[in-house]
């Protein structure tokens, strides 16, 4: 009985909410809003977007700044409203307007900036809304929550003039600046390899079995908003926030969570910008069976021609690798680089002899209040095309990972033709599974499909499946617009 009552609830929600997302215009959205005029000595008002987690440190950090208003907080959470208006009245600024709904923000002709820390689906329209708008927008990693959506924002940035700095924030550390100017400067040589590692323990959500209730913090339209561009469902997690990372339709699993940084690190210090020509990614969700969606172990291997990249998510425990667990290392001709954090690297010699450390934090926050004031968007620290290429790489690895189909652990894999480097580290994913007490014997993986890339037109080539998956079905209003 009392589980009728609890489905009939559930039921009712939903179709309520699939009336309140009915189109609701934003004032201003489709024509270019002026931007207001921003003098030397005038504070730059901006207003935080998703602030339960992350988005608190932007809250925190703007307040704390002397050139800054945070004049408006948005979440539909009004369970998280509290904290973060006393964030900014603790450190001496006035209460904030709160609001629901980002459309109240983006109307606002008194907001200069934005600061998006919400869910990854809402990343791309939130900023492009933003940017039609004629606001400045800091957005959190991974820029986009699929391919499509990077180069609409990019084409957003450059019709409407606005700044769009990226939440990669290593990009601004001293330290890794120096690190990376190092390898552009052929210092170590030719490099062949990139790796980025993503080892972090991610322990099981647990297991729902059914729809849970929406908080009450949210609420029916609340939760519309919550989930704005991806379709309306029924909750299927026991924890509300945060754990949408591990499903498909809101998060990109973790190398598009933790993994994105190191992505980032990686294609910064090969010096690329783009995509490359093939993708192929394998892996699982080992040791539990939780409601997750996503792998938690994960290899991907992206061909660039004149050097390739390397990427592994182990979420299960581990041991790190060079002394990297979140980290990167980088192959060159004439030795090893290996970054073990956000803002620190060591330069090995071919003989393992340590020949030069970098290290050194930045503020990325400021490197994007700076911009907004120079307008000199070249300066940015992490700007938009750099987030939409690192982001593109996890989605296209999420792809083929997607079309891909279980294979037997103990059946040696002919995928990567004579990729030796690929072989070695498949090689240590399969001992990484049994260090786990995963059996090889008995064990499947998933061998994902290889993408050849057009990079050029950022397609796939002859495969209309994969190509379906570079964007998604929005759910109206909330859609990123084919012509931004
Ligand atoms: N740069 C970093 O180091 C870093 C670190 C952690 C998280 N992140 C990124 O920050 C984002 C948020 O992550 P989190 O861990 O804080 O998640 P979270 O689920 O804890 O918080 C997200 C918040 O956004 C709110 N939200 C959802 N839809 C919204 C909407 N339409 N308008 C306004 N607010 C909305 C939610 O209610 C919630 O309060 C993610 O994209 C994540 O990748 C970046």
């Amino acid at each position: 009985m009392e589980k009728i009552t609890r489905r009939k609830l559930l039921e009712d929600s939903l179709l309520l909410l699939a009336a309140s997302a009915l189109p609701v215009s934003i004032a201003g959205a489709e024509e270019r809003r002026k931007p207001r005029a921003v003098g030397p000595n005038d504070k730059i008002r901006i207003a935080v977007i998703g602030f339960r987690g992350r988005g608190m440190d932007h809250v925190r950090s703007y307040a704390a700044m002397s050139d800054v208003t945070v004049a408006a907080l948005c979440d539909p959470d009004e369970g998280a409203w509290g904290a973060a208006v006393k964030a900014v009245t603790d450190r001496g600024q006035s209460a904030p307007r709160t609001v629901k709904d980002l459309r109240r923000i983006m109307e606002d002709p008194e907001i200069d900036a934005v600061s998006i820390a919400t869910p990854n689906h809402w990343h791309a329209l939130a900023a492009i809304w933003a940017m039609q708008a004629g606001k400045d927008v800091y957005v959190e990693k991974p820029a986009t929550h699929n391919v499509f959506e990077g180069r609409q924002l990019i084409e957003a940035a450059r019709k409407y003039r606005r700044v769009c700095q990226v939440g990669t924030q290593s990009r601004s550390s001293v330290g890794l600046r120096e690190a990376m100017a190092y390898l552009h400067a052929g210092k170590l040589g030719k490099i062949s390899l990139a790796r980025g590692l993503c080892y972090k323990t991610r322990n099981s959500i647990g297991k729902s079995n059914g729809p849970t209730l929406v908080p009450e913090s949210v609420g029916e339209d609340g939760y519309n908003l919550w989930l704005g561009p991806a379709p309306i469902k029924p909750v299927m997690r026991q924890r509300f926030h945060y754990d949408w990372h591990w499903f498909w339709d809101y998060g990109n699993g973790d190398i598009g969570n933790q993994g994105v940084h190191e992505m980032d690190k990686a294609l910064w210090g090969l010096n690329k910008r783009g995509l490359p020509k093939s993708v192929i990614a394998l892996g699982g969700r080992f040791g539990y069976e939780d409601d997750g969606e996503t792998p938690n172990t994960m290899v991907s291997v992206f061909d660039y021609g004149d050097c390739q990249l390397i990427f592994e998510v182990r979420g299960l425990k581990t041991d790190d690798l060079k002394g990297a667990r979140v980290g990167n290392i980088y192959y060159g001709s004439e030795g090893t680089m290996v970054v073990p954090n956000y803002s620190k690297a060591i330069v090995y010699d071919n003989d393992g002899k340590v020949i030069q450390e970098f290290s050194g934090g930045g503020d990325h926050y400021r490197n994007f209040l700076d911009v907004c004031r120079s307008r000199k968007t070249a300066d940015l620290n992490a700007p938009v095309e750099a987030g939409h290429y690192s982001a593109a790489l996890c989605h296209l690895a999420n792809i083929s990972y997607r079309l891909g189909k279980p294979q037997p652990l103990n059946v040696k894999s002919q995928a990567f033709g004579d990729n030796k480097e690929a072989y070695e580290t498949v090689a240590r994913f399969e001992q990484h599974l049994a260090d786990n007490g995963i059996s090889l014997s008995e064990g499947t993986y998933q061998l994902g499909r290889t993408l050849q890339i057009d990079a050029r037109r950022e397609k796939i080539v002859r495969d209309e499946e994969a190509n379906a998956m570079l964007t998604r079905e929005y759910r109206a209003p909330f859609v990123v617009p084919a012509r931004v």
